[in-house]
C-alpha cells in the first residue's frame, strides 16, 4: 500500500475526530538512542493507549529507564524500530522487529483509535521488507489473547505454534504463614540461596549447567524469550536486564554434597512497572525432582519480594498450557489463570507476498 492510499484510509476518521483537519501519516525508521525526550514520551502515551483497549488490569508503564528499556538488547541481538505518525507528530502505531540470529521477533502496535485504517498493515509491510533484507526465514510474534492480534496475524499467513498461560498472583490475596512454611520445608542436603542483582561469578558454571536442562527438555516455544545456557551468555543477560531496569531476583537451591545448582527461579521487577513482576526461568533439575526443591524457592521468592520490594503488588507468569507441575505450585501459592499467550510464526517469503498483495 502507498502512503498516499494508506493518508486517504486514514482520512474520513481523523476527520471525524477532528473535523476540517485534513491528516497526513508517515512511516519512518525510528531510533530510541537519539530520540528526542518528547518521542519518548510519545511512544508511551500510545503503549499504556494500547494497554488500556487490550490489558486494561495491568499497570500502566512510566518512564523510568524506558529509553535503556527500548534500545539496549544483548550484545549478539538487535532491534529496529518504525513508527507511523501523524501531522502533528502523534505517534499512531510503532513496529519492532527483534533479531536472534536467523530468528526476527517482532512487536506491533496500533493506537486504538486508528485500529482498522490500515496503519498496522503498513507497519508489518516495512518489517516484512526488512526481513527479505535480511534474509530470515521466519518471523515469530506473541499475541495476546482476547485481542484483535490473531484475526490480523491469521490474515498475513502467521500459524499458531504454542500456547501459554499468563497467571497472576495479588500479593493482596497470599497466605504469608502457608508461604513461610513451603519456604522453610526444604529437605536436608540443599540450601537455599537469594541473589538480587547479579550472581557470584563461582555459582555461573554451575548455574549455567541447570539451565542446560530446558535446553535438554524444549517447551516447545520458538525461544522468543531464550534462555542463558553458558556463562559468557548468563553474564551478559544479567548485565542486558540491569542496564534495561529489569531488576533481577534468583534464587537457588545448591545441592551441598556436589555444589551443584539443583533447582532455580528467576523474576524481574521492572522500572517500568514496579507494581507487577515477571517470572521468568523456574528450573528443578530432574536428578532433584520430588523433593519439593520448586515450592520451597518459588515459596523463599515471594517472601524475600514482600521485603526488599514493598511497591510490589502482583507477580505474573507464563506456563505451558499443557505442563502440569508447575502449575499446581503456582496453584498452591495463589495465582490465577489470567488470558492465554500465543506464538504465531510465518515463513517470511509467504508474509511478504501477503503484504504486497493485500
Ligand atoms: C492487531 C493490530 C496491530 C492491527 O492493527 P490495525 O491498524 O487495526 O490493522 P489494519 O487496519 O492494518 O488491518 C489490516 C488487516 O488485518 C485484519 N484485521 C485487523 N484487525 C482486525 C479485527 N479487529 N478484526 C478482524 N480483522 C482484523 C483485517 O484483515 C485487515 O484487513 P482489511 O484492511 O482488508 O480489512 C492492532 O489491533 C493492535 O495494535 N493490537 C494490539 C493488541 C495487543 O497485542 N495488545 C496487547 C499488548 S499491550
Amino acid at each position: 500500500m502507498s502512503n498516499e492510499e494508506l493518508d486517504s484510509r486514514l482520512g474520513p476518521l481523523s476527520n471525524r475526530d477532528r473535523p476540517g483537519k485534513l491528516v497526513c501519516v508517515r512511516l519512518r525508521e525510528w531510533d530510541p538512542a537519539t530520540a528526542s525526550a518528547e518521542e519518548i514520551a510519545g511512544w508511551l502515551d500510545l503503549y499504556n493507549d494500547v494497554m488500556s483497549a487490550d490489558l486494561p488490569d495491568d499497570p500502566r508503564w512510566n518512564d523510568d529507564q524506558l529509553r535503556e528499556y527500548l534500545v539496549v538488547t544483548m550484545p549478539d541481538e538487535r532491534r529496529t524500530w518504525w513508527l507511523v505518525q501523524d501531522d502533528d507528530g502523534t505517534i499512531l502505531g510503532y513496529a519492532g522487529l527483534l533479531v536472534l540470529s536467523d530468528l526476527g521477533v517482532l512487536e506491533l502496535y496500533v493506537r486504538p483509535r486508528v485500529r482498522g485504517t490500515g496503519v498496522g498493515r503498513f507497519l508489518l509491510r516495512a518489517v516484512a521488507d526488512q526481513a527479505a533484507t535480511e534474509h530470515f526465514s521466519s518471523l515469530g510474534v506473541e499475541v495476546v489473547g482476547g485481542t484483535p492480534s490473531a484475526t490480523f496475524y491469521s490474515s498475513y499467513g502467521f500459524g499458531h505454534v504454542y500456547t501459554e498461560m499468563r497467571s497472576i498472583l495479588s500479593l493482596s490475596t497470599v497466605d504469608w504463614a502457608h508461604v513461610a512454611e513451603m519456604a522453610e520445608a526444604l529437605v536436608s542436603g540443599y540450601v537455599v540461596q537469594v541473589h538480587e542483582g547479579d550472581l557470584p561469578d563461582d555459582l555461573l558454571p554451575a548455574y549455567a549447567e541447570a539451565k542446560q536442562v530446558r535446553r535438554a527438555n524444549p517447551t516447545g516455544d520458538m525461544e522468543l524469550r531464550p534462555s542463558s545456557y553458558d556463562t559468557d551468555r548468563l553474564r551478559a543477560s544479567l548485565q542486558c536486564l540491569n542496564q534495561r531496569g529489569l531488576r533481577p531476583y534468583i534464587v537457588v537451591a545448591v545441592h551441598e554434597r556436589t555444589g551443584v545448582v539443583a533447582g532455580l527461579t528467576e523474576l524481574v521487577v521492572p522500572a517500568q512497572h514496579p507494581t507487577r513482576a515477571d517470572q521468568y526461568d523456574t528450573i528443578v533439575v530432574p536428578t532433584h525432582n520430588s523433593y519439593g526443591l520448586g515450592r520451597a524457592i518459588k515459596a523463599r521468592m515471594l517472601l524475600e519480594l514482600r521485603e526488599r520490594e514493598p511497591q510490589l503488588r502482583e507477580v505474573q507468569t507464563w506456563h505451558a498450557t499443557d505442563r502440569q507441575e508447575l502449575a499446581q505450585v503456582n496453584k498452591e501459592l495463589g495465582f490465577v489463570a489470567d488470558r492465554e499467550w500465543r506464538e504465531y510464526e510465518v515463513d517470511t517469503d509467504e508474509l511478504a507476498s501477503r503484504v504486497s498483495g493485500a
